[in-house]
């Protein structure tokens, strides 16, 4: 190999270590900016992610009010379909005599008032008169025996039917 084949070769050598070098370099950017890129991309999707998940939080949270809601109402509908059935009423034409057609006499002159109290109250008293515990005035022995014959589900719907006293008097206060 001739001084000048060799001067050629080590030029032409050299030109192609630099574009390979050049190449390489511009190789590194491009990865680097791919690496930001994904790394941005990541991010966004991530802050996405928590902010549907906060909203699907958010829509369940309102679904669950909701339902509640929706499940008073009709617990609410189920209370005044009872108390209005004719069984409550019915029923309650036994007690109209002392306690008058809307709950708010005073029995024989004594018993406290029974329009405005609550089911669970009414429920727990009859069922105390049926039982012979109850006896507040004296005259508890009225009440137990109009009480022994009640089933519970009848004591229930009279105290249903009782609660409608509630709702009118409280529509008249509207
Ligand atoms: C003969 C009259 C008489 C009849 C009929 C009668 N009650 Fe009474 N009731 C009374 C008297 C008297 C008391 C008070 C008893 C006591 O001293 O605990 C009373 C008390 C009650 C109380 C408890 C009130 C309170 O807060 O202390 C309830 C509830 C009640 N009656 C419901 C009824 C229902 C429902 C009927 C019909 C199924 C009925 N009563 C029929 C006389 C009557």
């Amino acid at each position: 190999m001739n001084y000048r084949r060799y001067i050629l070769w080590m030029m032409l050598a050299g030109s192609l270590c630099t574009e390979v070098f050049a190449a390489s370099l511009d190789n590194l950017q491009k990865t680097e900016e791919g690496s930001k890129k994904t790394i941005e991309v990541t991010k966004e999707a991530a802050t996405k992610l928590a902010e549907e998940t906060k909203d699907v939080a958010s829509e369940l949270k309102k679904s669950a009010v909701e339902a509640l809601q929706e499940a008073h109402e009709k617990v609410s509908q189920i209370v005044v379909a009872e108390s209005t059935s004719p069984t409550g009423e019915a029923l309650y034409s036994k007690c109209i005599a002392c306690h008058g057609v809307d709950g708010t006499k005073h029995a024989l002159g004594k018993s406290a008032v029974i329009a405005g109290q609550s089911i669970d109250m009414l429920v727990g008293k009859l069922k105390a008169y049926k039982a012979g515990r109850r006896n507040v005035t004296g005259l508890g022995a009225f009440m137990q025996k109009v009480a022994t014959p009640l089933s519970e589900s009848e004591i229930l719907a009279l105290a249903a039917y009782i609660d409608t006293f509630k709702q009118q008097k409280e529509k008249k206060d509207d």
